[in-house]
């Protein structure tokens, strides 16, 4: 386990599955943890199991965004909140499309800017955003979806070339399946046994992943260990970039 010991970090989606793993593991490490999410209820007994600070947020209000985090100090940010909602293109609308960017995108654009400039300040600065495998092969019916998570990937390239200079690292994470919360919509589907078949089969190691694991890695790329390594994106989805085989 990385140690974190003096750090602050912010975790977005800090609530539930896959971000309340990763506020898990940098606290495990010894960082001060801003749990971050738009549901107050998960951020506060996340925050009060880890000894870390609850924050109320929805990450699509810049105003908002600006106002509660860019003061915080971050040392560390992940921009992991995210949402996902199966739709062919044909039926989609300028509403549907409008609010996945808003958060998949949007979201990480006003987190961080919120808190690049303090890094800067400070020439240190670990940032990990969590996209998907869906943004790097595209998605069959999640093509917006996809869209959002293939624009976080090359935002994350430039804010890791804007911000070598300052020491600050950017990397991104790509899950594949994850058995979290965002899950069970497809497991409320009448041919949802079906369909999670399926999304294992996508992965050469056949199974859902634990949002542990993705933790796990996030936490490396925080690391002291990883500060020779920016601009990069790692799949944690079972070699589903690779392919079935
Ligand atoms: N679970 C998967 O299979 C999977 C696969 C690929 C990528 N991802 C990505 O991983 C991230 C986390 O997914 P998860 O499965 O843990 O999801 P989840 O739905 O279980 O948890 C997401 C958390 O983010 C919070 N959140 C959502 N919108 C927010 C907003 N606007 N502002 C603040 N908080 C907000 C929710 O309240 C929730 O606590 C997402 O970005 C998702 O797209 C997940």
């Amino acid at each position: 386990m990385p140690d974190f010991t003096g750090r602050t970090a912010i975790v977005t989606g800090g609530g539930r599955g896959i971000g309340e793993a990763i506020c898990r593991a940098l606290a495990a490490g010894g960082a001060s943890v801003h749990v971050v999410d738009r549901d107050a209820e998960p951020a506060e007994k996340v925050a009060a199991e880890i000894g870390g600070t609850p924050v109320v947020l929805d990450v699509s209000d810049f105003a908002a965004v600006e106002e509660k985090l860019s003061g915080v100090g971050a040392d560390i940010l992940v921009n992991n909140a995210g949402f996902d909602e199966h739709c062919w293109f044909t039926e989609a609308t300028p509403e549907y499309w409008r609010r996945l960017v808003s958060v998949n995108l949007e979201g990480v654009f006003a987190c961080t800017h919120a808190v690049l400039r303090g890094m800067q300040e400070r020439r240190y600065g670990r940032i990990v955003n969590v996209a998907s495998e869906a943004g790097r092969i595209g998605s069959k019916g999640n093509a917006v979806y996809a869209a959002t998570k293939g624009g976080v990937i090359v935002f994350s390239k430039s804010i890791a070339l804007e911000n070598a200079r300052f020491a600050i690292t950017s990397n991104t994470i790509l899950p594949g399946p994850i058995d979290t919360p965002l899950l069970d919509q497809v497991r409320a589907h009448p041919k949802g046994d079906e369909m999670i078949a399926a999304m294992k089969r996508l992965t050469p190691l056949g199974r859902l992943g634990d949002p542990r694991e993705v933790a796990d890695a996030v936490a490396f790329l925080c690391s002291e260990e990883a500060a020779y390594i920016t601009g990069e994106t790692l799949g944690v989805s079972g070699g589903m970039g690779i392919g079935a085989g």
